[in-house]
C-alpha cells in the first residue's frame, strides 16, 4: 500500500516537474475537437494570427463535428485585439425573404409541431462562410487559401470517430434517414474509432477555397442547397443567398467589480443577459458563500429569473425592434430588479409551463476560444441550432443545415425547443435574425487580459458562462476546475432549478425546497460545454477544455 503511494507520489512529482520545465505557452487553441484545435495552432505557428486561426478551426470544427461545427449555420465572433480594442461580428443565420410570422401556425393558430425543428421549412439561411469571409478580409494576415486547406484535408484524408460521436451519430440516424434516404453519408453505422471521410464537403470547401464568400452564396454550391432546400419543403432562394451579409457590431460591454466584460449584443441575449446576472448579484459580495452553497445558488438563481423574464419580453434583433439596451443592463434599473429577492423565499414565476423535451439537445452549438501569441484573443460560439440542425443534409455539399428558425418565437407565449418563450421582439420577419443565446466573452481584470470563454447549451449557455465566471473570480478556482464544476439552471419558465444529475447532495436539494424552489434534476444530462483560456496577472495562459465531451486545447510554446 505505502508502495503503491510512493510510485503514485513519484509520478505526480515527475509529471509536475516535466509541466514545469516546458516552455510557457504562447498562445493555445480551445474546442470541440483535438483535430480542430491542432489545426488553429498550425495557423498561428505558421505565423498567423488569432482571426486566421479562427477561420482554419471553425472549417475543421465543419468537417469533424458536423452535430454543431458549420457551413450551413452561423454564429458570432467576439474579439479583443493586443491594443485592447474589442468587436464583433454577427454571422448568424436570417429568415428567408419568403418567411412571415405565422408561418409555423395552423388555420385555428397552433403552433404545429415539429415544422420550424425539422425539414426544409426550419432552416434560416445560413452566415458562417460570409462571416468568415469577412473576419479574413477585416482582420487576417494569411491568405484564404491557406486557412481552408486544413479542413479540405480532413474532410478528404477523414477524422476519427470518438465514443460520444458514435452515440450521437446513432440518436439521430433514423431522422438523417427519414429525411435523406438511405444513401445518405450519415445512414451509415458509425463505430468509435471508424474513420468518417466526407469528399462531397471536401469539394464545397474546394470551392469556398477558390471563391471565397461566393464560393458558397452563389454557383453551383448555392443551387445544390436551395435544391435541397426545396426538396425538403423549404423556402430559401438563390436571392436569400445573395442578399446575406454579416455585421459588424458595437458588443455588450459592462464591469463587474474590477472586470470589464465584453460580449455579444442583439440579436444575440447572451450579452444584455449575462450583464444582468451579473449585475444583480454584483452588491451582493458572493464570495463570502463558498461555490454551490445554499445562498449562493439562491442569489444566482433569483438573477437567472429575473433576467430570463426580461429576455422573453425585450430581447429580438435590434435592426427590427428597439431593444431597450441601456436600460436593461443598468445598475439603478437591476437594483431595483432584486427589490423583492427574499432570502427566505423564493420568488415565484408567474405561469409555469414547460416546453417539450427541454434540455434534450445538449451537444447543439459548439464554442472555441483563442488566444494568440500576439496577445489577440477571440472568443467564437457557432451553430446549427439542435444537434445537425434541421436535418437536413446537402447530399452534392456534405453538410447539415440548421434549424434556426425554431429561436424565433412561432407564437407568443409559446416555449420553444429551450423552452423559451418570447414575444413581438422576437417574431419572425423577412431577413430578421433570431435572438440567440449564445455568449462568447472576453474579460480584462485590471485593463489586462484575463478570460476567454463561452458555451453550447441553448438556453443554458449564458448561465453556464456567468458560473465558469465567478468559479475563476469568485470562487478562486483555476480555470480547468472552474470548466468541470457542477452546474445548475434557471431560465424564469418553467419555474426550475435544473441541476446535473447525482452532482448537488441531498440535503442542500432539500433545503432549496424548503425555500420554495422546484428542482428537475433529471431534465439535463450535462449542461454546457464551456471551453475557456485564462490569462493570469503575469501573463501565463491556461487552459481550461469541458470534459464533458471531447473538448481539447493545443497550446503553442
Ligand atoms: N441556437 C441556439 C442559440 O442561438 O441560442
Amino acid at each position: 500500500m505505502r508502495k503503491n503511494l510512493l510510485v503514485c507520489l513519484v509520478i505526480i512529482l515527475n509529471f509536475l516537474s516535466c509541466e514545469s520545465n516546458k516552455p510557457p505557452i504562447k498562445a493555445a487553441v480551445v474546442s470541440a475537437r483535438i483535430e480542430a484545435s491542432k489545426i488553429g495552432i498550425g495557423i498561428l505557428e505558421k505565423g498567423g494570427n488569432a482571426f486566421d486561426a479562427m477561420i482554419a478551426t471553425d472549417l475543421a470544427l465543419a468537417v469533424c463535428y458536423p452535430n454543431a461545427g458549420n457551413i450551413g449555420g452561423g454564429g458570432f465572433l467576439v474579439y479583443r485585439k493586443s491594443d485592447g480594442s474589442v468587436g464583433s461580428l454577427d454571422y448568424r443565420e436570417k429568415a428567408p425573404l419568403a418567411s412571415y410570422k405565422d408561418m409555423y401556425l395552423d388555420s385555428d393558430g397552433n403552433v404545429i409541431e415539429g415544422k420550424s425543428t425539422i425539414g426544409g421549412m426550419a432552416i434560416g439561411v445560413p452566415g458562417t462562410v460570409a462571416g468568415l469571409y469577412e473576419v479574413h478580409n477585416k482582420l487576417g494576415t494569411l491568405p484564404w487559401e491557406e486557412l481552408v486547406q486544413p479542413a479540405i484535408d480532413l474532410a478528404t484524408n477523414g477524422y476519427i470517430v470518438t465514443i460520444n460521436q458514435a452515440n450521437s451519430f446513432s440518436s439521430k440516424r433514423n431522422d438523417f434517414v427519414n429525411i435523406n434516404g438511405e444513401e445518405t453519408l450519415f445512414a451509415k453505422e458509425f463505430k468509435p474509432g471508424d474513420t468518417v471521410i466526407n469528399i462531397q464537403l471536401a469539394n464545397t470547401l474546394k470551392e469556398i477555397q477558390k471563391n471565397g464568400k461566393s464560393g458558397f452564396y452563389n454557383g453551383i454550391v448555392a443551387e445544390n442547397l436551395v435544391s435541397e432546400v426545396q426538396k425538403a419543403g423549404g423556402i430559401i432562394t438563390m436571392q436569400d443567398l445573395d442578399n446575406y451579409k454579416p455585421i459588424w457590431r458595437n458588443p455588450i460591454e459592462f464591469s463587474y467589480k474590477n472586470l470589464k466584460i465584453t460580449s455579444m449584443g442583439p440579436p444575440s441575449s447572451g450579452g444584455i443577459c449575462l450583464a444582468q446576472m451579473m449585475k444583480m448579484i454584483e452588491p451582493y459580495d458572493i464570495s463570502q458563500y463558498s461555490h454551490n452553497s445554499l445562498e449562493s445558488i439562491q442569489l444566482m438563481t433569483e438573477a437567472e429569473r429575473r433576467t430570463y423574464a426580461d429576455r422573453s419580453e425585450y430581447l429580438g434583433d435590434s435592426d427590427f425592434y428597439p431593444v431597450p439596451v441601456s436600460t436593461l443592463i443598468d445598475s439603478t434599473y437591476l437594483l431595483k430588479r432584486m427589490k423583492d429577492f427574499n432570502w427566505e423565499k423564493a420568488t415565484l414565476s408567474t405561469n409555469i409551463s414547460a416546453g417539450p423535451n427541454l434540455w434534450n439537445e445538449s451537444d447543439e452549438t459548439t464554442h472555441y476560444s483563442i488566444v494568440d501569441q500576439y496577445g489577440n484573443a477571440v472568443a467564437v460560439t457557432t451553430t446549427l441550432n439542435a444537434s445537425y440542425g434541421s436535418k437536413v443534409y446537402v447530399e452534392n455539399g456534405g453538410y447539415f443545415l440548421n434549424n434556426e428558425m425554431d429561436d424565433f418565437v412561432s407564437k407568443p407565449g409559446v416555449p420553444n425547443m429551450f423552452g423559451l418563450t418570447g414575444s413581438i421582439a422576437n417574431s419572425i420577419e423577412p431577413e430578421k435574425r433570431m435572438l440567440s443565446s449564445m455568449t462568447p466573452t472576453i474579460i480584462e481584470k485590471d485593463n489586462n487580459l484575463f478570460m476567454i470563454l463561452g458555451t453550447p447549451g441553448g438556453s443554458t449557455i449564458i448561465t453556464s458562462v456567468f458560473q465558469t465566471i465567478l468559479n475563476a473570480y469568485e470562487f478562486n478556482m483555476d480555470i480547468q476546475e472552474s470548466v468541470n464544476a457542477s452546474r445548475f439552471h434557471h431560465q424564469w419558465l418553467p419555474d426550475l432549478i435544473v441541476l446535473e444529475p447525482d452532482k448537488f447532495d441531498s440535503e442542500l436539494i432539500n433545503k432549496l425546497i424548503s425555500k420554495g424552489y422546484f428542482i428537475d434534476e433529471k431534465a439535463s444530462r450535462i449542461i454546457g460545454r464551456v471551453d475557456a483560456i485564462l490569462v493570469n496577472k503575469d501573463g501565463v495562459i491556461t487552459t481550461g477544455a469541458d470534459p464533458r465531451g471531447d473538448d481539447a486545447a493545443a497550446v503553442l510554446r
